[in-house]
């Protein structure tokens, strides 16, 4: 006989928790020696280590500079703050919500972009029609670590400078280059959640070498060394036991993502004939880096929604996450903001469908499968998980 769904009284499909993420820290006994190193030092913050990583970042990246900074999120809010423009920037709302948030502490006005149903990323009409409407800027995403079609942002832009948040993208690669050589500026999060981790850190990469010497002022309050401020900047400086764990995960950058690719390519063999399940659409350029697994559920077919297949997950001890739900224009912050809000149709569809699954670096082959496995239990038996589910 088949398993039960542990949610209609099956043993759960694992004994200890599967969370959505983890991160895949560098082993401790080669972070021991250089973290000896740096106390011994005395320099414990924004020296050799973060010089060090700013100059392997910028070789991988083959980038003219490369900038640590204290996390993404930071990156961003100091180049919208150094370009010091006017008007408003473009963005698409299926993202973080942080890609908003550096345009708003900088009192820039957002204009909210639909993605690609496909591809989650920014789409080129949405583009064009920002620009003919006044934008003055571009801020594109990687999504999951997907890229965003540059080439066709290039031509729908109209020369507008383009900062990415490229938080999911480190490791990603497109149309023959390395994510990070883009556009303007485009910035990574090494937060514990990505492929290359600093426990928390950002890494501004940029082909503008002047403005990678402003960014090194402003992260550091703005204080060009004299006091006297160039700009309201912040302390979002790196510090060096940050950095040399971010040197150790950038090394293992490479393995990780192959490793990543074995993974996503079991969850898709695993799950690619269940009906109602989709994937998100991967241009044939990018080499993605597979920081998120997400599939798309189209609840007439497969029989749950994106939202009741996690739930169903939960006592499987499966977690997931709708992510990123709910869209950023509809986030408090900037749903009630003057003029008129476009219907963003397909971010809101894709809202709606998606559902990311366990993806990390060192996830068990195994357990991807069994996964899979479980999932295609719940689907059969959709009709009385969904039941169970509306008791
Ligand atoms: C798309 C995106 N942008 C920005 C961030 C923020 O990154 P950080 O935590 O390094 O500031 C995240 C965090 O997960 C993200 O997913």
């Amino acid at each position: 006989m088949t398993r039960e769904p542990a949610l209609l009284g099956g043993p759960p499909v694992f004994a200890a928790e599967i969370p959505i993420n983890r991160p895949t820290t560098p082993p401790i006994h080669r972070i021991e020696p250089l973290l000896r190193e740096v106390f011994e030092s005395g320099m414990v913050t924004n020296d050799r280590q973060v010089r060090s990583l700013e100059t392997e970042a910028r070789d991988l990246l083959g980038v003219e500079d490369a900038v640590a900074v204290s996390n993404c999120t930071s990156g961003l809010m100091l180049i919208w703050r150094v370009l010091d423009l006017k008007g408003p920037v473009a963005l698409p709302s299926f993202t973080f919500p942080a890609t908003a948030h550096a345009l708003t502490w900088n009192g820039l006005d957002t204009i909210f972009l639909d993605c690609e149903k496909d591809t989650f990323t920014i789409s080129k009409p949405a583009l064009e029609a920002a620009v003919r409407g006044g934008a003055r800027a571009v801020s594109p995403v990687y999504v999951f670590g997907n890229a965003p079609d540059w080439p066709a942002l290039e031509s729908a832009s109209g020369g507008l400078p383009m900062v990415s948040d490229a938080a999911h993208a480190l490791g990603t690669e497109a149309w023959g280059r390395k994510a990070g050589s883009f556009g303007l500026a485009e910035v990574f999060s090494l937060a514990p959640t990505k492929v290359v981790v600093a426990c928390e850190g950002g890494i501004v990469a940029t082909r503008d070498r002047a403005l990678a010497a402003e960014l090194r002022v402003a992260r550091n309050y703005g204080n060009p060394g004299n006091y006297d401020c160039r700009w309201v900047g912040l302390n979002a400086r790196m510090s060096e036991p940050h950095a040399v764990i971010a040197r150790l995960s950038l090394e293992e950058c490479a393995q990780n993502v192959a490793r990543r690719e074995v993974l996503a390519r079991a969850y898709r063999q695993g799950l690619s004939d269940l009906p109602g399940i989709g994937f998100q659409t991967m241009p044939p350029e990018v080499r993605t880096n597979w920081n998120y697994f997400a599939i798309l559920v189209d609840g007439d077919a497969f029989g749950l929604t994106s939202k009741q297949l996690g739930a169903a997950l939960v006592p499987e001890k499966v977690m997931t996450r709708r992510y990123f739900h709910p869209p950023v224009h509809t986030q408090k912050p900037y749903r009630d903001l003057p003029g008129p809000q476009p219907p963003l149709p397909n971010t809101q569809w894709v809202c709606d469908h998606v559902l990311c699954l366990p993806m990390y670096s060192h996830l068990e082959l195994s357990v991807v499968e069994e996964i899979c496995r479980v999932i295609r239990r719940i689907h059969a038996r959709a009709d009385a998980v969904r039941a169970r589910l509306q008791t």
